[in-house]
């Protein structure tokens, strides 16, 4: 039987969870792939540390020694970081090895090089793991895309921000607290920036964008913003009026450009994202056919990565032309229509009754300096711009607030 030989960039939780499950997994992938998938290589950085590779595997530091295999099918790459990786990746593709790589950084900066270099090389690309770990979202996206057209895509993309507001509203803990729990359990790293200020959640939803809309926005004009500045107050604020702050990117389609954001919003108990809890991730997909879907499930994790990475291997070694599920921007053309700025539900804090602008005209008073208005965007940050300590955050999906508070004259 002849055999797929496999490259490992990287041996920790990514990399050594798809070595054991090709493993536990050898009798499926052989079914499936009619070949037996055998780790001829496994790049490191440390020699130093003690690991449970099989002695018939090459362990190298040195990425030369793996592009000079006699053999070499498909490079699988899980480190951290986009330099150098982006380079080993390149050499892979141009040796002729299909790749997958589960790293959003190194992709979100290079993917779209590395696709076309793929497709001269007539060589495949899997990503599934970039974007909301176990969830199959780019599979899903990829059949989507043969003939639905997306027009929005929403995502608590990052565990870690969704963990922590999760255990401030449940548990009434701060932020610190919350944050100091995640990191306890292994869910944030020791500098949680990337997670936390909503880098990641960033590079992820630029990975969807160029997927399901073939192109990705300015990233200077994405609204990207962590979860920093959400007190257990304002959580306990949110909760009264019956919402709950999500962490969510946001990827829609108006009819001359893409809109997207990353930031902490609003969503109340109708909103398919609302129930999602703790380290979980979900996606939530408009398209023109078959409305809205969404998928959750776990977005890290040792195996629920090594599953989207073994998936990948058996896209990869199927070997489906890297053009497909990719559409450039002039295909996917039922954007929504715009029709100027619209106007969204604010949630507003820390604005006296004296200072309520008059071009805003429906705000509704809640509690002592928090308001819910409906206004458009830049009538809120103008209002912003004015008040220094106001925080704003939008309300998405249907609202209404239970108790009605009294209607302000202005
Ligand atoms: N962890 C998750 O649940 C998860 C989920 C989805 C995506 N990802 C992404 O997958 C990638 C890997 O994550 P991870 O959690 O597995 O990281 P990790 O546990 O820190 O492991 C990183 C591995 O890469 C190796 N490495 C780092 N720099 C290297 C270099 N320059 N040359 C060779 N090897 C190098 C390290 O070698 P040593 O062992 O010698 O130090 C280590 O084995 C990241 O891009 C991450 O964003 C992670």
């Amino acid at each position: 039987m002849s055999v797929i030989k496999v490259a490992i960039l990287g041996f920790g939780t990514v990399g050594e969870g798809f070595y054991r499950t090709i493993q536990s997994h050898a009798e499926e992938l052989t079914a499936v792939l009619g070949k037996k998938v055998e780790v001829a290589a496994i790049l490191i950085k440390n020699k130093q540390k003690k690991r449970d590779i099989s002695k018939d595997v090459l362990v190298t530091t040195e990425f030369a020694e793996i592009l000079n295999l006699p053999q070499l099918d498909v490079v699988v790459e899980a480190i951290v970081d986009k330099d150098p990786t982006y380079i080993f990746l390149k050499k892979a593709i141009e040796r002729g090895c299909h790749i997958i790589t589960a790293n959003k950084e190194m992709f979100a900066h290079y993917g779209e090089e590395l696709l076309e270099l793929a497709k001269k090389h007539h060589v495949s690309v899997g990503y599934e793991a970039t974007v909301a770990g176990g969830i199959p979202v780019i599979q899903t996206l990829r059949q989507l895309l043969n003939v639905n057209r997306v027009q929005q895509v929403q995502g608590i993309l990052n565990g870690t921000s969704n963990f922590i507001l999760t255990e401030m509203r449940e548990k009434k803990l701060s932020f610190a607290q919350a944050l100091r729990a995640a990191q306890e359990k292994g869910f944030a790293e020791a500098n949680p920036t990337n997670d936390v200020e909503g880098f990641d959640a960033f590079y992820k939803a630029m990975i969807l964008s160029r997927l399901a809309f073939g192109e990705e926005p300015n990233w200077h004009s994405v609204e990207r913003m962590g979860i920093t500045s959400i007190t257990s107050e304002l959580i306990h604020t949110a909760e009264r009026l019956g919402l709950r702050f999500k962490h969510i990117a946001s990827i829609k389609k108006l009819s001359h450009q893409l809109k997207a954001s990353v930031k902490p919003v609003l969503v109340g108990n109708e909103h398919p994202l609302y129930h999602v809890e703790g380290v979980q991730n979900a996606v939530n997909i408009s398209s023109d056919i078959v409305g809205q879907i969404t998928l959750q499930g776990p977005g890290a994790g040792m195996f629920p990565t090594a599953s989207a990475v073994i998936e990948d291997l058996v896209y990869v070694c199927q070997n489906r032309p890297e053009s497909q599920g990719i559409l450039s921007s002039s295909e996917t053309n039922t954007a929504i229509q715009e029709q100027g700025q619209q106007e969204e539900t604010w949630l507003i804090v820390g604005l006296q009754k004296n200072a309520i602008d008059p071009s805003i005209k429906e705000i509704e008073h809640v509690e002592d300096e928090t308001w819910v208005a409906k206004a458009k965007k830049e009538e809120i940050e103008e209002l912003a711009r004015k008040h220094q300590d106001l925080l704003y955050f939008q309300i998405i999906g249907a609202f209404e607030i239970e108790q009605k508070p009294t209607k302000i004259a202005l």
